[in-house]
C-alpha cells in the first residue's frame, strides 16, 4: 500500500508514543487519535476528522478551546513582551488577575478569601491545603470522603481512595480517614448522623481532624453530587467542632455547577477552598488555595515552587473572568443548558429502566450511571467511533461522564446527545444488548471509511 509523505509521516510519529512515552499515558490510549487543532468543542485530528470534545481536558476547558476573546489577551500579551516567569514577584498580570478575581467573584460572594498561588496543578493547591490545616488547628488527621479524588501526590493521595492510585505510591497514604459521602449507603440514611456521631464523640476511634476536605460532585468518583440539606449540616458541624471545612472545587468549580463556586447554592462559606483546571480559563496550568484571613498564617516562602503564579495564565484567567463572570448573564446560560442536559439524559435513560441507566450530578457535571462497567466503556467507544470523546469514572468505571465546555453551542450539545443516545439504543436497546457491549470494543458497528483503534482502557489506566 502507498502512502503519501503526509500519511507516512503520520504514521511514524504515531509510533514515537509507543516507543517513548512512558506506559503511565492513559487517555491517549482511549483516544489514539493524534490530534492537532481545537476550537470551541471541536477538536481535529491529523487526518481532518472532526471529533466533540465532551471531555475537555477533564473539566480545565470550560470555556472550550482557544475561546477567543482568552486567546487574543495572551497572543496580544505575549507580542508585547510581557512577563512569562516571576517566580512569586508582583507583576502586572498578576495585579490584574487579583484585581478581577475581587471585583467579579469574591466581592459579589460576600467573600474575604486571601488568595494563595501554589504549583501549578490541582494536586500543588490540595498539598499546600493539607499543609496549612494542619499548621493551623495543629491536629494531624484529616477527613475525607468515600470515592474521593484529590490528586496523587503523597498527601493528596491520603484522601484520594482509589486503590489504583493508592497502591501506585509505594507507601502507605497516611494522615486521613475516609467516611461515607452523601448517598454512601443508598437512599433513607444520612451519613451525617454517623459522621457527627463518629466525628463528634471522645472515644470513637477518629481523632478529632483538622479539616474536612469535600468535594461538592465528585467528579472522578461517579458524579454523584451531595444534596444541598447535607453540606449545609457538615459546614454546621465543622462550625460548632471548630474544625475546618475544605471545599476541593478544582472540578466542580469555575461554573460546572452552574454558580463560579459549587458551594454558593448551599449558602456555605468553607474556610479554605481549592481551585485549578479552569481557573485559568485557556487550559493553562494554575492553580490557588482561597482561605478565610485569619487561616492565612504561613510564613514567607514557607511552602513554595518555582511555577507558582504562571503569568500567561492570570492574563487568559481575567479574561475569562470579564467576559463570562462581570454579570449574571453567563451562570443563567449555564443553568439552562444544564436543564436541558438533564431532561435530554433522563430521556436517554428512561428509555430503558430495566437496565438501569440513571442520571448523576449536577448543572452541567452529569453522569450517566451504568448497571455494568462494559455498558458504559462500550457507550464511550461508540461514541468515539461516531465522532465524540467522552469518558467514564466512577469506582468501577461504570458512569459516563459529561463535561462538555460549558458555552457548548445547543446544536453541538444536542449533536454529542444524540450520539450518546444512539449509543444507549445499540448497547442496551439491541436484542443481546450486553453482548454488543462486550464487544463494542473490538468489532465496529457501523463501518466507517477509516476503522479506528477504539479498544477502550479501564479506570486503571487513566487521568
Ligand atoms: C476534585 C479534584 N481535586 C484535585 C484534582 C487533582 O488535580 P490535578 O490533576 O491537576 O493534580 C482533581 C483532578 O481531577 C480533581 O478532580
Amino acid at each position: 500500500m502507498f502512502r503519501n509523505a503526509d500519511q507516512q509521516s503520520r504514521q511514524d510519529s504515531k509510533s514515537i508514543f509507543t516507543r517513548r512515552e512512558s506506559g503511565v499515558r492513559s487517555y491517549a490510549r482511549t483516544f489514539p487519535a493524534i490530534f492537532t487543532r481545537a476550537v470551541g468543542t471541536e477538536i481535529w485530528d491529523g487526518d481532518g476528522r472532526r471529533y466533540l470534545d465532551f471531555l475537555a481536558g477533564a473539566g480545565s476547558l470550560n470555556y472550550g478551546h482557544n475561546d477567543p476573546p482568552l486567546k487574543e489577551a495572551l497572543l496580544s500579551y505575549v507580542e508585547g513582551d510581557g512577563i512569562a516567569h516571576s517566580l512569586d514577584l508582583h507583576t502586572s498580570a498578576k495585579q490584574r488577575f487579583l484585581e478581577t478575581f475581587d471585583s467579579t467573584i469574591l466581592r459579589p460572594e460576600g467573600l474575604d478569601y486571601v488568595v494563595q498561588f501554589t504549583g501549578p496543578t490541582g494536586t500543588n493547591a490540595i498539598e499546600a491545603a493539607l499543609k496549612l490545616v494542619r499548621k493551623f488547628t495543629g491536629r494531624t488527621n484529616v477527613i475525607g470522603f468515600t470515592n474521593g479524588f484529590h490528586g496523587v501526590t503523597m498527601g493528596a493521595l491520603s484522601l484520594t481512595t482509589n486503590p489504583h492510585f493508592r497502591n501506585a505510591s509505594g507507601l502507605p497514604a497516611q494522615g486521613a480517614t475516609s467516611l461515607p459521602y452523601d448517598g454512601y449507603f443508598g437512599p433513607g440514611v444520612d451519613t451525617m448522623d454517623y459522621i457527627e456521631r463518629l466525628v463528634g464523640s471522645p472515644c470513637s476511634g477518629i481523632d478529632k481532624p483538622a479539616a474536612f476536605f469535600v468535594e461538592t460532585i465528585q467528579g472522578e468518583g461517579g458524579l454523584t453530587a451531595a444534596g444541598i440539606g447535607w453540606l449545609q449540616r457538615l459546614a454546621a458541624f465543622c462550625r460548632s467542632q471548630e474544625i475546618l471545612l475544605v471545599v476541593d472545587d478544582i472540578q466542580a468549580g469555575c461554573g460546572r455547577s452552574g454558580r463560579f463556586f459549587s458551594f454558593t447554592e448551599a449558602g456555605i462559606t468553607p474556610d479554605i477552598v481549592t481551585l485549578s483546571k479552569s481557573l485559568s480559563g485557556l487550559g493553562l496550568p494554575l492553580a490557588v488555595v482561597l482561605m478565610k484571613r485569619e487561616c492565612d498564617i504561613w510564613k514567607p516562602g514557607e511552602h513554595n515552587g518555582t511555577f507558582r503564579g504562571n503569568n500567561h495564565a492570570f492574563v487568559t484567567a481575567t479574561a475569562a473572568l470579564n467576559q463570562y463572570w462581570s454579570d449574571g448573564r453567563f451562570a443563567s446560560e449555564i443553568m439552562e443548558k444544564a436543564s436541558h442536559l438533564d431532561e435530554r439524559l433522563h430521556e436517554i435513560a428512561g428509555k430503558y429502566p430495566q437496565a438501569m441507566p440513571q442520571v448523576r450530578g449536577r448543572g452541567m457535571m452529569k453522569g450517566l450511571l451504568f448497571a455494568e462497567p462494559d455498558e458504559a466503556a462500550a457507550v464511550c467507544a461508540l461514541a468515539y467511533r461516531e465522532g465524540l470523546i467522552i469518558e467514564r469514572s466512577g469506582p468501577r468505571d461504570e458512569v459516563v461522564k459529561f463535561l462538555m465546555p460549558l458555552n457548548t453551542p445547543p446544536e453541538q450539545l444536542d449533536e454529542g446527545l444524540d450520539i450518546i443516545g444512539w449509543a444507549v439504543d445499540t448497547v442496551i436497546g439491541s436484542p443481546g444488548g450486553r453482548t454488543t457491549a462486550r464487544r463494542a470494543r473490538k468489532s465496529p458497528v457501523r463501518p466507517r471509511p477509516t476503522p479506528l483503534h477504539v479498544a477502550h482502557t479501564s479506570r486503571a489506566t487513566r487521568h
